[in-house]
């Protein structure tokens, strides 16, 4: 290019490292690209796209030199999932009176199926009467058996009496569940042992009894509470990490298994009659809404995955309790960065109770902080407060950015070109120490701020 346009200075930005040491700015970036090219400003270039599962095709299409633009593998298929089930074939529902259970049956009905078998217990309940009404006015067979999941005489008789009198089986979705919350000392291993019953021992009859079977699909609705954990529900989280465990097995053996590790659903089930959605209040989690969790089984009964959580979960709020979590290992530097972000909220309510003399290095730390992050540094690095931002290796884009982060995390409006003309740790420290803050509890710091810029 350069032999072409002599004219014009080309400079490599390597976008990787950009991604890294400001991931903020990358996401701001790809967002606004995205807009983009959702409103067709922009479109992209040729390309030929493949599904993951197809993805020799994709190489021996590249070998033959058949491609214009690029090739891509895309880890979702283009089309939208759409479920179509055997008309005949028997599928049954485990938990299929409860809430979620009646709600997925519906669903199967609408994607095809004929033959249902429901089971539980006991009869249906009050709350979901209607449902089953509803069920059994449409085009489909439906029978009813009481059984324990987790007597396995009991659940044998089922497989037993799907084969003697249905059409063969398809599909199995396991939908039961009991609660018995408490702390762990509180809790018996009587109680322990009634929630852990359906889900494990129910769970592994089914599977050791249909494992010979040509299943379609093998579902597993287990909870988000085995990969959160959640207060008193000790039993609840080892049910189901068992179910969790145990699709791995199943897919090991060249089985179907799916496990949902569903959060609190809305409409329908035991969270609605427990409230659950009273007390995600303030945690940075949501409910899921009933229809969605249909779109969910569908999409996730289409792309073949063997577990999955499906927590609604609004990450500023949820970030800071649970950053240490082993489970979010992989998003550990996001969410550390994120509640370290919000630990620095506070630094204006730090400064008010600060006395005046401690005001500077509390402010050095909190640049010090920001521009540890936005370089790249460790936490622990030490940072020269006389070295110039600049020859540390920053540009006007990371400057804007600390600029930012700062005017965020201080409230208060600062110059676009405060780190042009307060180029070291040291001039900035002083600039912010000498601000006039509006807060009237910092009136009592010195009031002789210069305007420096
Ligand atoms: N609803 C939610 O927000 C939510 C969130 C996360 C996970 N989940 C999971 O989704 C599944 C369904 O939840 P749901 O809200 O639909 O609960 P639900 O309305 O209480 O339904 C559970 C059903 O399981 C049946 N059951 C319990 N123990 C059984 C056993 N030993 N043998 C046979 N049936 C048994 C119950 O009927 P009987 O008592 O008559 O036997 C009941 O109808 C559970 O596994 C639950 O852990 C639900």
């Amino acid at each position: 290019m350069a032999q072409v346009r002599p004219d014009v200075v080309y400079f490599p930005v390597d976008l990787m490292q950009v991604v890294q040491e400001q991931p903020t700015l990358a996401q701001e970036i790809l967002q606004k690209l995205m807009q983009q090219f959702e409103q067709q400003k922009l479109k992209p270039l040729p390309h030929t796209v493949f599904p993951l599962t197809d993805a020799i095709a994709a190489f021996r299409y590249m070998q033959q030199a058949k491609h214009t633009g690029k090739i891509v593998i895309s880890q979702f298929s283009n089309a939208a999932p759409s479920l179509q089930l055997n008309e005949t074939g028997t599928y049954l529902i485990t938990g299929g009176l409860g809430g979620l259970g009646l709600l997925v049956a519906r669903w199967l009905v609408e994607k095809g199926a004929k033959h249902l078998v429901l089971v539980g217990r006991r009869g249906v309940k009050p709350e979901n009467a209607q449902a089953l009404k509803s069920l059994q006015a449409m085009d489909v067979k439906i029978k009813i058996l009481q059984a324990d999941v987790s007597q396995e005489a009991e659940i044998a008789q089922v497989i037993h009496e799907i084969a003697q009198s249905s059409p063969p089986l398809r599909g199995v979705i396991h939908s039961v569940g009991v609660l018995e919350d408490g702390l762990t000392q509180e809790l018996s291993w009587e109680r322990f042992a009634r929630v852990l019953a359906p889900k494990v021992e129910g769970a592994w009859h089914l599977h050791s009894l249909t494992k010979g079977q040509p299943l379609d699909f093998f579902v597993l609705f287990s909870a988000a509470a085995s990969i959160l954990g959640n207060i008193g529900q000790s039993n609840h989280s080892a049910a189901n990490t068992f179910l969790d465990a145990l699709v791995y097995e199943r897919r090991a053996m060249g089985l179907p298994a799916l496990c949902i590790n569903w959060g609190a659903v809305d409409e329908v089930g035991a969270a609605v009659k427990l409230n659950i959605s009273s007390r995600l209040v303030g945690r940075g989690i949501g409910t899921i809404p009933a229809q969605a969790v249909l779109e969910i089984l569908e999409e996730l009964l289409s792309d073949r995955s063997v577990q999955v959580g499906v927590i609604p979960i609004d990450w500023s709020q949820f970030g800071k309790p649970w950053a240490n979590a082993p489970f979010f290992s992989l998003l550990q530097s996001n969410l550390v960065s994120q509640s370290s972000q919000d630990d620095t909220l506070s630094i204006r309510q730090q400064l008010e109770n600060t006395a005046p003399e401690e005001v500077p290095p509390l402010l050095a730390n909190h640049v010090n902080f920001h521009l540890s992050k936005i370089l790249g540094l460790s936490p622990t690095a030490i940072i020269n407060p006389q070295q110039g931002f600049f020859d540390m290796g920053m540009d006007s884009l990371t400057s804007v950015e600390l600029r930012n982060r700062l005017q965020r995390s201080l409230e208060c409006d600062l110059p676009p070109t405060l780190l042009f003309k307060c180029a070291t740790v040291a001039k900035l420290v002083d600039y912010l120490a000498q601000t006039s803050w509006d807060s009237p509890c910092l009136q009592r710091l010195p009031q002789c701020h210069q305007q420096l810029l």
